[in-house]
């Protein structure tokens, strides 16, 4: 019974030493592979936007500032009310702290925050799009959100955006008179007119929309993330310096950051300077009570395949072969189940609730759901329980925090190399 009490007490003197060890411990303690993630990691190593192919005015400024007065434009909505920005608020990151989002009517998803998404291939939480651009016709349709129609699009282009237009995209198309509230996903009336138009009609209304998503989606390439105290304390580990004050971590900051690279092998999913792969997972996230049923990137791959407005249908600028994502795309649907887009972690601690729908209010919620890695409630989950302990858990909430960094609108014209990039948005 003695021997056991004194093992216990040096037992915990060991642990108390070795707790006082690692808060002296500095930034120098990195191995040389946790250096290399932490550079992976590093929003310096974001590598230049990927160029998207299927729009020609991905990067034209013009383009950009037309699509930033639609972004804003309510008169893009059935009832006056709704824009982009309704539910993407820029002053919070581009979302909207909503477990389900609200436009016209209750969406069944979170609203997904838009910095720095034109790094990935997908978008949605399912990536049932191909491309930024049409993207942006989705809410534009969708009864829920914007509830509009493409006529009606059309007609507030002429109305009121046509300068903005026909500098970017030359003279708007004629066509013959207009129904209101045509459109192929209208309702029964709204599908019937639009069955009735001519077919050059048809072609030129579906123009006019596809150069609508392809301008705001030359906004949104411009929204970014700058860098966050991790991204400063990188660059001093990375250069040999002791991080100043600034760029400090805290022993806590710092033994979340290890288990976030290590241990608890969030960089599976969470890597490279956007915290994602950009790609989908099943994860076991529960599924919400009384909403229909939702499969995740299961049920997109035909629903993208199908689109009109892909990277090989007839509105998109690109050739065939420079599809190779829709082309090669898996379509192991059993797999995909319930699998859903990996969000990034950049700023995620000052946007709760967290999952496709809100599921989990907290960082405290999310890390007890990893930890416990609870069985998909369809498909397969690829996590395995980690049974952190309440420190760890609280460790890497610490470390989640240290995430956090302004979003800006970066300058139509950037600097060329990573090193100044990251260094100009530092000064925003
Ligand atoms: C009613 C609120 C609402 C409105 C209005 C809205 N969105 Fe969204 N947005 C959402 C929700 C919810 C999702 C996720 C939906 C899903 O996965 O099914 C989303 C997803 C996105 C994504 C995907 C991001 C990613 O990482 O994949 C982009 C881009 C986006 N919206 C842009 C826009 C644009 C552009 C407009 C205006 C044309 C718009 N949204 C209007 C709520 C809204
Ligand atoms: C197998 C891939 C995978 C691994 C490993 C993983 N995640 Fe995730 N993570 C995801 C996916 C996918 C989602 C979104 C799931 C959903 O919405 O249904 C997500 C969501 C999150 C969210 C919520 C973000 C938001 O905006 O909703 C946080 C926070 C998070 N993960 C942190 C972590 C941490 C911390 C670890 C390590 C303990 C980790 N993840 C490990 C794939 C993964």
């Amino acid at each position: 019974m003695a021997k056991h009490t004194h093992a216990a007490a040096v037992a915990i003197g060991a642990l108390l030493i070795g707790a006082f060890l690692a808060g002296r411990e500095t930034g120098a303690a990195w191995s040389k592979e946790e250096i290399a993630q932490l550079e992976s990691l590093w929003i310096g190593s974001q590598p230049p936007l990927p160029a998207d192919p299927s729009n020609r005015v991905a990067d034209d400024p013009r383009a950009g500032a037309f699509g930033q007065a639609l972004f804003f434009d309510t008169r893009l909505s059935a009832n006056g009310q709704v824009a982009c920005a309704t539910c993407h608020l820029p002053e919070r990151q581009f979302q909207d702290d909503r477990a389900r989002a609200r436009g016209i009517g209750d969406a069944t998803r979170r609203t997904m925050p838009l910095a720095g998404i034109a790094q990935g291939a997908w978008f949605f939480w399912d990536g049932r799009k191909d491309s930024l651009w049409s993207q942006a016709l989705g809410p534009l349709e969708n009864a829920m959100e914007h509830g509009t129609d493409r006529t009606r699009v059309l007609h507030l282009v002429r109305e009121h955006h046509r300068a903005s237009y026909e500098a970017v995209f030359g003279p708007m198309p004629a066509t013959g008179p207009l129904p209101q509230g045509a459109g192929p996903q209208s309702d029964e009336a709204g599908r019937a007119a639009w069955r009735a138009l001519p077919e050059t009609d048809r072609v030129a209304i579906n123009t006019v929309f596809a150069n609508v998503g392809k301008s705001i989606a030359a906004y949104e390439r411009r929204i970014r993330f700058a860098p966050s105290r991790f991204d400063r304390y990188a660059e001093a580990v990375l250069s040999g310096s002791e991080p100043g004050a600034e760029a400090q971590l805290t022993t806590d900051e710092r033994a979340g950051l290890k288990l976030f690279i290590g241990r608890a092998q969030c960089v599976q999913c969470h890597n490279g300077p956007s915290f994602s792969d950009l790609h989908f997972h099943n994860t076991g996230v529960p599924a919400v009570k009384n909403l229909p049923a939702d499969e995740g990137r299961a049920q997109a791959v035909a629903a993208v395949l199908d689109d009109e407005f892909n990277c090989l249908g007839p509105y998109s600028d690109a050739q065939p072969s420079q599809c190779a994502e829709l082309r090669f795309m898996s379509k192991d649907t059993p797999r995909l189940t319930r699998a859903y887009k990996a969000p990034t972690l950049r700023n995620v601690a000052l946007r709760p609730p967290y999952m496709h729908a809100g599921q989990l209010g907290t960082l405290e919620d999310v890390l007890n759901h990893y930890s416990r890695a609870p069985p998909a409630p369809a498909g397969r989950s690829e996590l395995e329980p980690l049974l952190l302990s309440r420190r760890e858990q609280h460790q890497l909430i610490a470390f989640l925090n240290t995430l956090s960094g302004p979003v800006v609108i970066a300058p139509e014209t950037e600097p060329q190399t990573l090193q100044s990039r990251a260094i100009a948005w530092s000064i925003e």
